[in-house]
C-alpha cells in the first residue's frame, strides 16, 4: 500500500470522511486534486485515481500506531471525527482518544500539519465531550505539529430538526423566548472550504480559528420566522422553558449511578440544556455575554437558502443523525 511520494504531490490524512462534514471536506480536496487517504470504518468514496481508503478502528490506538508505513511522509492531517452519540464514554474514546492515536501517526510519519474540526461551545465546556475536546486540544498545540484548530458556530443541519414538523403544520418548538440563544450557522460546504483553505494559509497556522456563517447571527425565533416566511404560513411556535432539562435530569439522579446507560441520559439533558440556553458566538469575558459582532464570517450560503432547498427537495444528503434535537 506504499504510495511513492512524488515532489509536488499533496498528501492528505482524512478521519472522519463519512461524517456530516467529513463527507464535504473529502469532496473539497478530490476538487483541489490532494491524493486522499481516508481512515475508519467505511470508505468515503468508490474509486478515484486520487483516493484510498484504510480500513481501520481510528479508536484502536495500536491498529493506529501500525499504519506508519502504509502513509505518506510529510502528509497533512485532517480529522473530522466527532462523537456520535455524545455519551460520556463514546465522547472519550472518539474526540479525545481516536484523535490522540491521529497524532502519535502524525509525529512519526512527521506529518506537516494537522488541522482539527473542533466546535466554538468548548469555549465554555461544561459537558462530557466539551472537555474530552478541549484535552485534545491542549495536546495538539503542546505537540510541536503545525495546526490549525476549527472551531465553527452551529451547522446548518442542527438548525433543520423542526423543518418536516412546520411544513406538517406543526408549531416550531422554542425554548424560552427564542431570543436567549444565537448562532451564525455555516454550511457543510463552507465550512469544507474554511478547513481546506487552512492548509494553504500559513497566517492560520498554530492558531484556534473560531468560524461562523455569513450573518447575521440568528436566533431560535427567526429561524422559525424564516422558515414560516418561505412556507407562506402564518408564525406558529410553541414555547418550552430550558429548565425542563434540569428538572428532569434532577428527577433521574438518584438512578443514575446504577447505569451507564441512565448516566448517559441525563449527559444528554444535561447537553440540551446547554443548547437551550448558551449562544454558539465568541464569548467575552469582559461583558460576560456572547458578541455575535466579534464571531467571524465566513462563506456565502445563507440558512434561508438552505431552508428553501430542503423545503423543496427534502434533506436528502443532509441527514441529521442524533444532533436532530438542535
Ligand atoms: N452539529 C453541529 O452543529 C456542530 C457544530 C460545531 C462543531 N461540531 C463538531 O463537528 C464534528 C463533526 O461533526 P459531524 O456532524 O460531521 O459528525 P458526524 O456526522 O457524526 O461524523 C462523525 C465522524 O466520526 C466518525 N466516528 C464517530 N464515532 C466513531 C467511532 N467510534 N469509531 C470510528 N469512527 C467514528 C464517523 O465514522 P462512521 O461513519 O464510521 O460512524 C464519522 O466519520 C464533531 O466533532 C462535532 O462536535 C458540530
Amino acid at each position: 500500500m506504499n504510495r511513492k511520494q512524488e515532489p509536488n504531490e499533496k498528501f492528505i490524512v482524512l478521519a472522519g470522511a463519512t461524517g456530516y462534514i467529513g463527507r464535504y471536506v473529502f469532496h473539497e480536496l478530490m476538487l483541489r486534486g490532494y491524493h486522499v487517504t481516508t481512515l475508519g470504518r467505511s470508505k468515503a468514496q468508490d474509486e478515484n485515481a486520487l483516493y484510498q481508503h484504510i480500513h481501520v478502528d481510528v479508536c484502536d490506538d495500536s491498529a493506529v500506531a501500525a499504519l506508519e508505513g502504509d502513509l505518506p511522509k510529510n502528509a497533512a492531517i485532517i480529522s473530522c471525527l466527532g462523537s456520535k452519540t455524545g455519551g460520556r464514554r463514546d465522547a472519550w474514546e472518539v474526540e479525545y482518544g481516536a484523535n490522540q492515536s491521529l497524532l502519535r501517526l502524525s509525529k512519526t510519519v512527521q506529518a506537516k500539519q494537522f488541522v482539527l474540526l473542533s466546535a466554538i461551545c468548548v469555549q465554555k465546556p461544561r459537558l462530557e465531550f466539551q472537555f474530552a475536546k478541549r484535552t485534545f486540544e491542549d495536546n495538539l498545540i503542546a505537540s510541536g505539529i503545525p495546526y490549525s484548530i476549527v472551531r465553527p458556530t452551529a451547522y446548518f443541519k442542527s438548525l433543520a430538526g423542526q423543518i418536516d414538523n412546520v411544513k406538517n403544520g406543526k408549531a416550531f418548538l422554542i425554548f424560552d423566548t427564542g431570543e436567549r440563544t444565537s448562532c451564525k450557522p455555516i454550511s457543510g460546504g463552507d465550512l469544507a472550504t474554511y478547513l481546506c483553505d487552512c492548509l494553504d494559509r500559513p497566517d492560520r497556522n498554530n492558531r484556534v480559528l473560531p468560524i461562523g456563517g455569513p450573518g447575521p447571527a440568528v436566533n431560535s425565533k427567526e429561524q422559525a420566522e424564516i422558515l414560516f416566511k418561505l412556507l407562506g404560513k402564518p408564525l406558529k411556535t410553541r414555547k418550552i422553558p430550558s429548565s425542563i432539562f434540569k428538572v428532569i435530569n434532577a428527577c433521574l439522579a438518584p438512578f443514575g449511578i446504577f447505569s451507564e446507560a441512565l448516566s448517559d441520559k441525563r449527559e444528554f439533558l444535561r447537553i440540551g440544556h446547554y443548547y437551550a440556553t448558551e449562544s454558539m458566538l465568541i464569548w467575552d469575558d469582559d461583558i460576560n455575554a456572547y458578541d455575535a459582532e466579534q464571531t467571524p464570517e465566513f462563506g456565502t450560503e445563507s440558512l434561508e437558502t438552505f431552508y428553501k432547498d430542503v423545503l423543496e427537495s427534502g434533506l436528502q444528503h443532509h441527514e441529521l443523525g442524533t444532533h436532530k434535537l438542535f
